[in-house]
């Protein structure tokens, strides 16, 4: 299987993970919580969401998306695909408008919270419905039709940016995410979050 394949279901399952602890995080911020929500967790999240998903996971799925949708006879298929191309900007707005919103409640901003909180929804119902329809039809068809060759030329087109986050060099300004993402056990996120 190609290295590219192996990233993209890498990336998908560390960003599950990293959805389950922000998920932790906001839900601070309903009323019936007994924990502080930490806003600077929030921000590193959606920073990074903002820095590697949204700025090379998804372009390169994007490009192998582009060579892939070509070759698919089947009408369903083409349909998804384009969804999922769709998604892409839908979700990169939605983190930009996320991130605004969020900053502006770290500067003491007045934000009608019920309104963040409902959209915050929404938007990790998305990035987890994304994922769950890209493993789906995306990832085996990538498998079953691109070659060799079409790795090569989107590896070569794109320049490959490690993952700040997961990657084997975590950036310093998300060393403190890291530590909250990988040292909770899920389980535990879990059961704090239901
Ligand atoms: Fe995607
Ligand atoms: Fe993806």
């Amino acid at each position: 299987m190609s290295l590219l394949i192996n990233r993209l279901v890498k990336d998908h399952e560390h960003l599950l993970r990293l959805l389950d602890c922000l998920d932790h995080e906001v839900s601070g911020y309903k009323d019936e919580s007994e924990h502080t929500p930490r806003l600077w967790l929030i921000l590193d999240a959606l920073d990074y969401l903002h820095n590697y998903p949204d700025s090379f996971h998804h372009p390169l799925e994007s490009r192998l998306l582009s060579r892939l949708r070509p070759r698919l006879t089947d009408a369903s298929q083409r349909a998804v695909m384009a969804e999922v191309e769709a998604e892409h900007k839908e979700i990169r707005q939605f983190t930009t408008s996320l991130i605004e919103r969020f900053s502006a409640l770290s500067m003491d901003q007045v934000i009608p919270v019920n309104q963040l909180l409902a959209d915050y929804q929404k938007y990790v119902e998305l990035q987890r419905a994304h994922i769950k329809k890209e493993n789906r039809v995306l990832i085996p068809a990538m498998k079953a039709i691109l070659t060799e060759e079409d790795f090569k030329q989107v590896n070569e087109a794109l320049k490959v940016t490690p993952d700040p986050l997961f990657g084997s060099h975590t950036w310093e300004s998300y060393e403190n995410l890291y530590q909250f993402v990988v040292g909770v056990p899920v389980e535990q996120v879990a059961s704090e979050v239901h």
